[in-house]
């Protein structure tokens, strides 16, 4: 949702402007633009299209500077055009502005600034930035008050970078979006995510909503909104730079979906242990970001996420039902506006990869004003969700930046079923043989994602089914969120129409969409196979063919099927997520094949960090 970059240090900024713009673009690729200081002011690039436009078109002139901005454009106000783009500058020219979020009262801004005397070139919000800017400074500010006194104007949400012909500095402050500062010996960076600067040092400061930046080549000051000071930990990131890269892959989404294996088990690392007791050795959940009995007076547990991360959340629920707990999945985007109701012996968890979805974070807000203990489920430490939650766990997926989740998915339902554990635990006192079983079942489930990674059959059995006039996915119990993610995996990566069903809701409504070209994906589990069977054959009578994801063993839902993806026996509470390994696959191969942008489909960004 817009990725903003900055430099300021020796050298030229040009090549790590557009390297910061190339590992942001996952954020939003409608345009893209930069903005340098040299000796003969700004130079600003800015265009239409992805970000290899600008790159061949700056190429050519090679702008010189060693202070410099960048912007990545999803579009919130204005269509991708030229005039559109990022950076925006003032009458003069001379002050150049890049935003990520939405100025709520930019139409009284700028009808007020028009009524000064000042022009406007674009349909933008952010437009207005520079024009305040230059006011300000026209009235005797320095730039890095200025700045101050714009943001003060602003109301929304907002990370902002700007730079001046006259000064050599980058000013920058955040309020709602996600703003990181990467520092240097002599050269010193600032982005929306780590990748931009990864690279060049892994030495960072994630800002504070209120912070104000003033970045030098071999300093930077963090002021409050009234010029305080305020210090800020300095954190080293432990991801390499090629976790950021594509490598041999084609597509960063490929690349995660391999990359599973790993990931997973990075997530369980030191999270499940093996103690020796009289009956043997028995496996525990160990969190040990949470004190013992943390979780004992929790009575009542919502979930707040959206997309993937609700699915995951969904998964999450299941398991808890599992261990009879109650809890309720809520889309975030809804729980902002009707909250439910809270109090302090309940705990809300946002499941966010990001940390930073903008209707996950104001869930959790009102349920923190509810009273109620907040949890971050994400995978980025320092995100907002981390910082603001009373608690957090980190799934440990590493970098995710094709823009469709995949191994984060599977790192938020393993975390979860962890936590249910742990949760379980806390309430109960106990652990119990099921737990053992799960939890070997955990610790298997590296090694079972390989064996999956390395079956063809997604790519086969599709090959079949192309061309057909919509996809559904069914599924019962914690298959149902797998049949929901498959959908949604497959419909924004294809383009082609997919919907994901509760399968015992078929014959609600959704049976009088199926016909001899509506391919349904069955997702079996090793749970309600008698049940999910009536529904193959529900669809079957009405000649959709059917497409069963189900374990290698089950040879009676295989002979059933017109066409079987297997996985691996496992246990059946863990097989959702092998499933959802093939149905990700699935999707992939069929994207690829139409020539789809796998990595930044259309209309989509990364990180959603407006409501
Ligand atoms: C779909 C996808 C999105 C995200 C959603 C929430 O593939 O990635 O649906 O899951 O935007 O993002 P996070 O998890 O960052 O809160």
């Amino acid at each position: 949702m817009c990725g903003i970059t900055a430099r300021v240090g020796g050298g030229d900024a040009l090549e790590e402007l557009l390297t910061g713009l190339t590992n942001l673009e996952y954020r939003g690729y409608d345009s893209a633009g930069i903005a340098l200081r040299n000796g003969s002011g700004l130079s600003v690039h800015k265009h239409e299209g992805k970000i290899a436009r600008l790159e061949s078109q700056v190429r050519e002139v090679r702008p010189a500077g060693e202070i410099g901005i960048g912007h990545t454009r999803w579009s919130t106000h204005g269509a991708p055009t030229d005039a559109n783009a990022h950076p925006h500058t003032d009458c003069t020219g001379s002050i150049a502005v890049v935003h990520n979020g939405i100025i709520e009262n930019y139409d009284e801004l700028k009808a007020d600034l028009i009524d000064r005397g000042h022009e406007f070139e674009s349909e933008t919000d952010t437009e207005v930035i520079p024009h305040l800017l230059e006011e300000e400074v026209a009235a005797g500010h320095s730039m890095q008050d200025a700045f101050r006194r714009v943001t003060a104007q602003l109301d929304g949400s907002y990370a902002i970078a700007a730079v001046s012909a006259e000064t050599d500095a980058v000013y920058a402050t955040r309020r709602g979006s996600p703003l990181i500062l990467g520092l240097g010996e002599t050269t010193q960076y600032l982005a929306s995510d780590v990748p931009a600067f990864l690279e060049f040092t892994d030495q960072v400061i994630y800002l504070e909503d209120g912070d104000v930046v003033t970045l030098t080549r071999d300093d930077y000051e963090i002021t409050d909104t009234d010029g305080y000071p305020v210090t800020r930990e300095v954190r080293t990131i432990d991801w390499m730079p090629e976790d950021a890269e594509k490598g041999r892959y084609d597509h960063f989404m490929r690349k995660e979906i391999s990359e599973q294996p790993t990931s997973l088990a990075q997530t369980i690392e030191g999270r499940i242990v093996e103690e020796s007791g009289g009956e043997g050795s028995a496996r525990r959940v160990c969190l040990d970001e949470f004190p013992p009995g943390a979780f004992a007076d929790v009575s009542e547990i919502q979930f707040v996420a959206c997309g993937t991360s609700y699915h995951a959340a969904l998964y999450g629920q299941a398991m808890l039902a599992r261990r009879g707990i109650g809890s309720q999945t809520f889309r975030a985007g809804e729980y902002a506006m009707l909250p439910a109701p809270v109090d302090e012996d309940t705990l809300v968890i946002g499941v966010t990869q990001s940390g930073e979805t903008a209707d996950t974070l104001e869930s959790l807000r009102r349920a923190s004003e509810g009273g109620a203990q907040t949890l971050a489920l994400t995978n980025v430490v320092g995100s907002t969700a981390a910082r603001e939650c009373d608690d957090a766990m980190f799934i440990r997926a590493g970098p995710e930046i094709g823009v469709a989740a995949t191994k984060t998915f599977s790192s938020q339902v393993a975390s979860l079923a962890l936590l249910a554990e742990r949760l379980c635990e806390d309430r109960t006192g106990e652990s119990s043989p099921y737990q053992g079983e799960l939890l070997s079942g955990l610790s298997a489930l590296p090694g079972l994602v390989e064996c999956v990674l390395d079956d063809g059959r997604a790519n086969d059995v599709i090959d079949r089914y192309r061309g057909m006039d919509s996809y559904f996915f069914i599924g019962r119990g914690i298959a149902h969120p797998v049949a929901l993610e498959g959908a949604l995996k497959f419909k924004e990566i294809t383009y082609e129409h997919a919907e994901g069903f509760a399968a015992g809701g078929l014959k609600h409504g959704p049976l009088a969409l199926v016909t001899p070209r509506t391919p349904v994906f069955a997702v079996f589990t090793g749970r309600y196979t008698d049940k999910m069977l009536s529904n193959v054959e529900e669809v079957q009578a009405r000649g959709a063919p059917v497409i069963g994801i189900v374990s290698e063993d089950n040879s009676r839902v295989i002979e059933t099927v017109d066409d079987a993806i297997t996985i691996p026996d496992c246990h059946p509470d863990i097989a959702g997520l092998l499933a959802n390994v093939q149905l990700q696959l699935v999707a992939y191969h069929v994207a690829d094949y139409l020539d789809r942008p796998i990595d930044k489909p259309r209309n989509l960004a990364k990180s959603v960090t407006v409501e």
